[in-house]
């Protein structure tokens, strides 16, 4: 594997790369399981909308910790995840050896901009992995050529903070820590297309056609209990960034607020908060974009 320097070369979404190679990334990888429990749900729909086939090569953009590639190998032909963060890919690699699938590899790069070979997978998917580009009509395109003639697209990503449970926790940290205001537009992030309008816009404006967005509401498991599900939250990268200029005694209060606002969706299954996504497909066209022009 080239080294980060070597890697760093050919990235243009260079925070995110600090970000997933820093303490956000570094969190994922170490909470491997408690991030597949949260985002699990979102598996089942995602891949039957992918109609995967045992002859499809798949592409996963933002594979992460790898669940995902792992998921659609035990289906398809092969699996290549693609992903910005050494420590992540590195969960991904030792767990894909620990299932002993060998039909999966993963590659470090920037899926805006990587070279893929052209019409070399039949379905690109995503669980997360594509609200973090800084130009998403050029990444889309990208992953598009990477795309047989009438190759799939599918992937989920959230809805806007206000449609879920997880927004009452923010309001409660932010009564003793000002947090971001979540209702103002971003281009990248995690609501980066929480406007299917947006989301319609720049997939077909990369050159894909046949979209459709649908909702899916399902319930994540933040934790066993509410004070470990609000030390969880604690820890994850945004939260510890958004937190980086506040007092100790701020920050303790902020997190028993979020233990209390965790506390009423106790079940006797843990801590689950109802999450809002989109469920995006498109197809890329026959013929491609480039041989019509
Ligand atoms: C929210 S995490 C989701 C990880 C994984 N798909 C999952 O569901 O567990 C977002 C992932 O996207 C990756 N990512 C962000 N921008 C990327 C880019 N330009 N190219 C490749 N991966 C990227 C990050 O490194 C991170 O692993």
């Amino acid at each position: 594997m080239a080294d980060d320097n070597q890697i760093a070369n050919r990235i243009v979404n260079t925070h995110q790369f600090e970000a997933w190679n820093g303490y956000e990334g570094r969190h994922w990888a170490e909470h491997q399981s408690r991030y597949d429990a949260l985002n699990d749900p979102a598996n089942a729909p995602l891949l039957d909308a992918a109609r995967l086939r045992d002859t499809d090569s798949v592409l996963d953009i933002g594979c992460g910790n790898g669940r995902l590639t792992r998921l659609a190998a035990r289906t398809a032909h092969r699996a290549v995840g693609v992903d910005l963060s050494t420590p992540m890919l590195e969960r991904a690699r030792r767990t894909a050896a620990e299932e002993q699938l060998t039909n999966v590899t993963h590659i470090q790069a920037d899926a805006q901009v990587h070279p893929f070979e052209p019409a070399s997978f039949d379905v690109a998917l995503s669980r997360f992995g594509i609200m973090f580009f800084a130009d998403p009509v050029a990444a889309f395109t990208n992953i598009g050529r990477a795309l047989r003639p009438s190759g799939r697209l599918a992937f989920v990503c959230p809805q806007s903070l206000d449609r879920m449970d997880q927004s009452t926790i923010f309001k409660a940290v932010d009564e003793h820590v000002p947090l971001p205001d979540f209702s103002e537009r971003t281009e990248t992030g995690p609501a980066a297309f929480a406007d299917p309008e947006r989301t319609t816009r720049v997939l077909t404006g990369a050159g894909f056609e046949q979209v459709t967005i649908t909702p899916l509401k399902v319930s994540q498991r933040w934790g066993p209990d509410a004070t470990d599900a609000a030390d969880f939250l604690f820890g994850w990268g945004p939260m510890r960034h958004w937190l980086r200029d506040a007092t100790p005694e701020s920050v303790d209060r902020a997190r028993q607020a979020a233990a209390d606002a965790f506390r009423p969706y106790a079940t006797d299954d843990g801590v689950r908060l109802t999450a809002r996504y989109w469920l995006a497909t498109a197809t890329w066209p026959d013929p491609p974009p480039t041989e019509r022009a």
